[in-house]
């Protein structure tokens, strides 16, 4: 495995690269989501490659940025392991040099709604960052995650929009045993909090048992999700939402595929999660 720290060394190993390479950019800090990302990339690609970077530009002015998790030797040995070929390990001055000045941002309802309207610039800077680690890595296929279903929308639809030449795959979230699902900021949860947070895939299951059971009714369903979290004296809604789950819009009927999606404040922590129903 090569550590890459630098653009310029990153493009001459990537000419070095024969077949597909497959790609999964990261903040770091990698638990078993980022690498079922890995292991997708590792069966379907010739040459697999990951990136570590803590972006600065999708973090707004309040946000955790300075206190994000950092353990590159932890993350690198765990790299090491899936028999990942490049990691791509950038400081934040070879990302954005003195001067930097282009952004891309995805308009309208995708980055309107939910995190986009809770974490205003946040997905400017997702956006902003992926087209440049796109640029530099050239993948044949970029990995990410259901966890973050959102940013997987607008990342399709910026290779979309954009033309970019790759394929985007979306792999399913993958949880802790009693169903929290896996995420870098979970290290913040102190122990009472890390029992409060189950209220958000305790919430998601609720919801999927009143949809089985023949509730179609979003707002119903909404309601009986907020009722269960505001039941956790540790939780605060940030939002619940019922929505199309290729546009984003609220629904009043689930007669259509709905991504139930939520974020809720546990303590200080913010924490996101969701299903597909
Ligand atoms: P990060 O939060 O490190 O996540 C990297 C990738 O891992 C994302 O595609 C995310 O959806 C996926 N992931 C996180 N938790 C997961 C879980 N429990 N199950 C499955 N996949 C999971 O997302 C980012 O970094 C950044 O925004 C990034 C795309 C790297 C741009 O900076």
């Amino acid at each position: 495995m090569r550590v890459i720290k630098t653009v310029a060394d990153f493009r001459e190993a990537r000419r070095q690269v024969a077949g597909s390479l497959g790609f999964v950019p990261t903040m770091g800090y990698l638990h078993d989501g980022h690498l079922s990302l890995v292991r997708a990339a590792r069966a379907g690609n010739d040459c697999v490659s990951a990136s570590i970077f803590v972006n600065p530009t999708q973090f707004g002015p309040n946000e955790d940025l300075s206190r994000y998790p950092r353990d590159l030797e932890r993350d690198l040995a765990m790299l090491r392991a899936e028999g990942t070929d490049l990691v791509f390990a950038p400081g934040v001055e070879d990302m954005y040099p003195q001067g930097f000045a282009t952004h891309v941002d995805v308009t309208g309802p995708l980055t309107a709604r939910l995190e986009g309207a809770a974490r205003p610039g946040h997905f400017k800077g997702v956006a902003t960052v992926v087209t440049k680690l796109f640029n530099i890595v050239q993948p044949t296929r970029a990995y990410f995650g259901q966890k973050d279903a959102q940013q997987a929308l607008v990342i399709k639809k910026i290779v979309a929009d954009l033309d970019m030449n790759l394929e985007v795959i979306v792999m399913p979230t993958v949880r802790e045993e009693d169903g929290l699902a896996m995420s870098s900021r979970n290290v913040y949860l102190k122990a009472k909090e890390r029992e409060a947070a189950l209220v958000l895939s305790r919430s998601l299951a609720l919801a999927r048992d009143k949809w089985s059971r023949g509730e179609k009714d979003a707002e119903r369903i909404r309601e009986d999700m907020r009722k269960l979290i505001e039941s956790e004296p540790l939780a605060k809604i940030d939002y619940v939402s019922i929505a199309d789950a290729s546009t984003l819009e609220e629904l009043e009927t689930l007669d259509k595929l709905a991504l139930i999606s939520l974020a809720v404040r546990v303590g200080n922590t913010r924490l996101i999660d969701n299903i597909l129903l």
